[in-house]
């Protein structure tokens, strides 16, 4: 039986109990699919104890609409983590989370300020301040992010470093449908045209022979463009179909 904790002081007290013991922890916000099932069963191979997380972190959604549209699927993702052989999944409120009000944060200001960061003004704080909040909780040897979000990555690892926080950041590489789709909880809200169109992110995103050509082919095909960006030997690509924001990148 997976073991459910909702409040941050009672993680805190179960969490000392472990001492000596390795404790990874995969951060997520719910709707879970393959994508975290590849980091959940990374965790597992990894550590003694495995943590889940599932917080819907409002400070990250610059457009509140987004927020309320996210899906949120608890009886899923619970099944779920109890198949990923998760030892305990860390549940919290808002009010617990952020008993501040939000008034301290954490915040980048070079890379976080670039790709998402331009068009999501604030999006970076408010992963970082609840991430930290998290590895502040939960304390966990090793924690576990996708590829998928590379920049978001780069960002988690720059501030454990310069922050010297006592954990190791694993990255997982990007787990992809057949179309080559990259698996996100929004490609639930994708309508079924628009699941048809979406595989064409990750191929533009590889064959362009640059990112103004892939970034043309995308606005042909229906994507409204946020940005395609070649950056640090990677090209990275945030577009819309529909209401829905898909991200991807390749390694250049
Ligand atoms: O990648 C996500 O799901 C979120 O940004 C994270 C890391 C769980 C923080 O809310």
């Amino acid at each position: 039986m997976i073991r459910v904790i909702r409040n941050p002081q009672e993680f805190k007290q179960w969490r000392r109990e472990q001492a000596g013991l390795t404790v990874g922890f995969v951060p997520t916000m719910g709707a879970l699919h393959s994508g975290h099932g590849a980091l959940l069963d990374r965790c597992r191979q990894e550590n003694e104890i495995s943590v889940l997380s599932i917080f819907v972190n409002p400070t990250q959604f610059n457009d509140p609409k987004d927020f309320e549209k996210y899906p949120t699927t608890w009886d899923a993702d619970l099944k779920f983590a109890e198949e990923h052989n998760v030892d305990v999944i860390f549940y919290p409120r808002f009010e617990e989370m952020y008993p501040d009000s939000y008034h301290y944060k954490v915040s980048e200001n070079e890379f976080s300020k670039n790709l998402c960061g331009r068009n999501r003004p604030g999006h970076f704080d408010g992963v970082l301040s609840v991430v930290m909040k998290l590895f502040n909780i939960v304390s966990p040897t090793k924690a576990y992010f996708g590829e998928k979000d590379f920049q978001q990555l780069t960002l988690v690892q720059g501030m454990v470093r310069a922050f010297f926080l006592d954990l190791i950041v694993v990255s997982v590489p990007t787990v992809r449908e057949s179309t080559g789709l990259a698996l996100s909880s929004r490609n639930l809200r994708l309508t079924e045209e628009e699941k048809l169109k979406a595989p064409s992110l990750f191929k533009s995103l590889k064959e362009a022979k640059n990112a103004s050509e892939a970034a043309s082919h995308l606005t042909e095909l229906g994507f409204k463009v946020d940005y395609v960006t070649d950056i640090r030997g990677r090209r990275y690509v945030a577009a819309y179909l529909g209401d829905v924001r898909l991200i991807d990148n390749v390694q250049l």
